[in-house]
């Protein structure tokens, strides 16, 4: 599948030739809309993992060619498609970058990275959305210091929406949606358990009034579970973070998380580190927690290690006070900031992305909003 596109490469034309010789190994040769496309690492890992698991097979090896203009018409056209077939409904505007934070087991650190991150887009000026699937443990909105309630309003065609809660940093702002802006205590949210956990999440996806955002952020549940693979299905263009501490054991569980993305097709932008050291007040750094998990994990699934957030008590005073470490100053601060710094300006580098499917996705969403959709033809239709 590729990753961004939720389309399988055949389909989409860029499996271009499959030699087999007498001891069973493979050639693949799969065309790329650039050469350059950062999201070539993970189609190679996932067609040899999947290929090399076929009966006789001995070894698999891929070449890579470039699409002409024709085919990346085609591949374009084919993308439109997908948008308007997987994302019917998602309030969520083609601009904004959709990254869930993530992790295998609890307590990591997910709800504050993510409100950390947050609040490190808004003090650089900017837009972020903040979604807490966290439904019925959510802690978002006293991480935010937040007490509003979500209101509801009328669109001109007589649709109900939900309005986040606007919670300004800065020159920046947050649009936070969460159970707990609903309901007054955990113990009210625990009744919609089970109930409409998944529904909960489309809720807020489909029938919020979003608006323009700069980055929608979304704090995952602990686990790999419904929630998640609910996710991959309405919202096939997210990104995933992946938090660990530096224990390798909870590496190990977050591999687990890794895997559940690739196999929903979630791209994993990298690994977040938390918890890495404690720095005592004479500059002793103590590693509580081990090291090396997040380094480790990185390597393993293939993806860069984005940040390390040292261990800090005012991430966890923050917490509680509801202003968030990233707003004020210190290293975890520093921290937060640079890996907002890097989402922004590395992760994904514009000039990276320049013509590869990625960018086709969101140049599809866009003639899609444009009320520019069309089907897509063998052909090659613009
Ligand atoms: N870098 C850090 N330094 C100090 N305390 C931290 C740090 N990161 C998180 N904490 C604290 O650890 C606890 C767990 O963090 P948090 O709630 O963000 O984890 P989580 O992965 O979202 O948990 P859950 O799985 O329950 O949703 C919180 O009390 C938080 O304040
Ligand atoms: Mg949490």
């Amino acid at each position: 599948m590729d990753p961004e596109l939720g389309s399988d490469i055949v389909d989409l034309g860029m499996a271009k030739g499959v030699q087999v010789d007498a001891d069973g190994q493979v050639l693949i040769t799969v065309a790329l809309t650039t050469v350059g496309c950062p999201l070539r690492a993970q189609i190679k890992r996932d067609v040899v993992a999947l290929v090399a698991d076929l009966p006789g097979v001995s070894g698999v090896r891929l070449e890579w060619t470039e699409m002409n203009p024709d085919e990346k018409a085609a591949v374009m056209a084919r993308a439109r498609w997908n948008v308007r077939d997987q994302e019917q409904g998602a309030e969520i505007p083609a601009t904004t970058r959709v990254i869930t934070i993530s992790s295998g087991k609890g307590g990591v650190g997910k709800s504050s990275v993510t409100v950390n991150l947050a609040a490190a887009f808004a003090k650089r000026g900017l837009t972020a959305g903040v979604l807490d699937a966290d439904i019925w443990g959510f802690s978002v909105p006293r991480m935010l210091g937040l007490d509003g309630r979500l209101a509801g309003e009328l669109t001109s065609e007589g649709e109900k929406k939900i309005v986040p809660v606007i919670h300004t940093i800065g020159s920046g702002m947050l649009k936070v949606v969460s159970m707990g802006l609903l309901v007054d205590d955990e113990e009210s949210a625990l009744m919609w358990r089970g109930l409409m956990l998944n529904r909960a999440v489309q809720h807020f996806l489909e029938d919020v009034r979003w608006g323009d955002m700069d980055y929608l952020l979304i704090d995952m549940p602990p686990g790999t579970g419904d929630v998640q693979m609910g996710l991959a299905r309405m919202l096939p263009r997210a990104e995933m973070i992946v938090v660990t501490t530096p224990a390798l054991a909870a590496q190990k569980v977050a591999v687990r998380a890794v895997n559940m993305a690739r196999k929903s097709y979630l791209r994993v932008i990298g690994v977040v580190e938390n918890m890495s050291s404690l720095t005592c007040d004479h500059g002793t750094r103590y590693p509580l927690f081990g090291t090396g998990g997040g380094q480790e994990l990185a390597r393993t699934a293939g993806v860069p290690l984005l940040a390390q957030i040292p261990m800090e008590a005012s991430v966890a005073t923050g917490g509680d006070s509801g202003e968030p470490v990233a707003t004020g100053q210190g290293p975890a601060s520093d921290a937060f900031r640079a890996l907002a710094g890097k989402l922004i300006e590395e992760a994904v580098s514009p000039v990276q992305m320049a013509g590869c499917s990625a960018r086709m996705l969101e140049l599809a969403e866009a003639a899609l909003d444009a009320g520019d959709a069309e089907a897509p033809s063998s052909t090659g239709a613009r």
